[in-house]
């Protein structure tokens, strides 16, 4: 057995051994548990820059090479080989199916598509202009409420079902947002379909006329949930850990997720992203924002660009860049002005000292917006996919924290900069 490697930290004249941790890959990891009570310290590291909150088995990446692995194999290979539903088996049970594991898999999930029909009343509730997301957030939070079944998380059958119903439901969620906001009839889910394909349906089809799936887009789609799907413990995963570290329900906890990923630093990119490259609209403009984004008085920043794990090509977006190139092939607008804009801008700032020297590379959220433009997808419902299919990936993770035996509340400290103690003073004599 190795020998255990101890870190020696050196604090007014007394010495603290921190026990050094190895990964199966990536950093070693200084463990910290026993500092504050040996020590009477705390450490300091907003925005999680330096720290390790959890062991996980799920997910890899390695920032410097630019690599993405799910459950040790390449984002690449799934992408070309694998599809979603395979990936969120691998994702959540650790080991590529076999074809009975992969088909009952995939019938169980198809089961639970539909949702209680109560549903359709409690979106109506819901302003008609309201953000996708925001509807989403409630109605996923609610689902505790229509499926209180399944929200014992001391029971593993429980824990399981509520796994199958939010993989399955959240496309139709998602979908029927849509459908809410433009003021269509929602639709129903088709189990013939695959996952893709339904959703499509779901989103795109109308009951006046019969809607064709084309599989070239369906096979897109997939693609986009597959790179999607999980990415270790970024920023929604960790609010889903947290919130799920308080005994709360999966429901709950992956709203929480939802209302996270919602923001523009993080899933709300890919909406913004687009935003941008519509605004900037021709390639003669591309330097002038170039150059807001350089300056730091501007607020303004290069969406899509720039990453805190990937100091290289995120790989999801080499994936995904591959892919609007197919899709704007196959509905004949290979000239689309936005893809224009998009791969010039990538080229100027890969060249611009700014971008080389802080390691800013476009992130899967760049290129991914153009896709679902062209398939028809406005930009307020970007984000909505992003959320349905890191759904797989946020359960895996809560799952993998639950079934923890050292399971404990997640509950950071502070460096407390407040008043310190004083009296309260009576209004009059304030
Ligand atoms: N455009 C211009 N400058 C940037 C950008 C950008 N997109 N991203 C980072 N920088 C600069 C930043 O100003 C800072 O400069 P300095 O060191 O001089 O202060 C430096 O690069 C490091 O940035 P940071 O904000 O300290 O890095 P972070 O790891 O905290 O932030 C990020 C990562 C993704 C939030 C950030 O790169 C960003 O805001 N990017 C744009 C939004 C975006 O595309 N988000 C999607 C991320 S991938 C999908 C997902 O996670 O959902």
């Amino acid at each position: 057995m190795a020998e255990q490697r101890i870190a020696t930290l050196s604090l007014d004249g007394k010495s603290y051994e921190l026990p050094v941790m190895s990964p199966t890959a990536g950093p070693d990891v200084l463990d910290i548990r026993k500092l504050y009570g040996q020590a009477d310290v705390f450490t300091y590291d907003p925005g999680f820059t330096s720290t390790a909150s959890c062991d996980s088995t799920i997910t890899y990446i390695d920032g410097d090479k630019g690599e993405l692995l799910y459950r040790g194999y390449p984002i690449e290979q799934l992408a070309e080989k694998s599809h979603h539903l395979e990936a969120a088996y691998l994702l959540l049970y650790g080991e590529l199916p076999t074809e009975t594991q992969m088909n009952d898999f995939e019938r169980t999930v198809t089961r639970h598509t539909m949702v209680h029909e109560q549903m359709h009343n409690f979106f109506r509730g819901f302003r008609r202009d309201a953000h996708p997301m925001a509807t989403m957030v409630g109605v996923v939070g609610a689902m505790s409420a229509f499926y209180h079944d399944s929200t014992d998380i001391s029971d593993p059958r429980q824990r399981e079902i509520a796994a199958f119903r939010l993989i399955a439901k959240l496309p139709t969620i998602a979908a029927m947002a849509y459908k809410y906001s433009i003021g269509q009839p929602f639709v129903y889910p088709r189990n013939d379909l695959d996952y893709a394909s339904n959703f499509l349906h779901m989103c795109f089809a109308v009951p006046a006329e019969e809607y064709k799936v084309e599989p070239a887009l369906a096979k897109a789609m997939d693609r986009i949930f597959l790179l999607h799907a999980d990415h270790e413990q970024n920023a929604s995963t960790s609010t889903v850990r947290l919130a799920g570290s308080s005994g709360a329900n999966p429901f709950a906890c992956i709203a929480a997720g939802i209302a996270c990923l919602w923001g523009p630093a993080h899933g709300g990119a890919n909406q913004a992203c687009l935003e941008m490259l519509r605004e900037i609209g021709t390639v003669d403009r591309i330097p002038e924002f170039i150059e807001k984004a350089k300056d730091k008085n501007s607020g303004f920043r290069l969406m899509g660009f720039g990453h805190r794990v990937y100091k290289n090509f995120d790989p999801r977006a080499k994936v995904m860049k591959e892919s609007a190139d197919e899709v704007l092939e196959l509905l004949g607008v290979e000239n689309n002005p936005t893809l224009q804009v998009a791969k010039e801008l990538e080229r100027i700032a890969l060249e611009d000292d700014y971008f080389i020297s802080k390691k800013l590379y476009p992130n899967v959220d760049f290129y991914s917006g153009i896709i679902l433009d062209a398939m028809g997808f406005p930009t307020s419902m970007f984000t909505p996919i992003f959320a349905l299919s890191r759904t797989v990936g946020w359960i895996a993770q809560w799952r993998e924290m639950i079934s923890d035996p050292q399971l404990k509340i997640g509950r950071p400290r502070q460096l407390y900069v407040g008043a310190t103690q004083r009296d309260y003073v009576d209004v009059g004599q304030r």
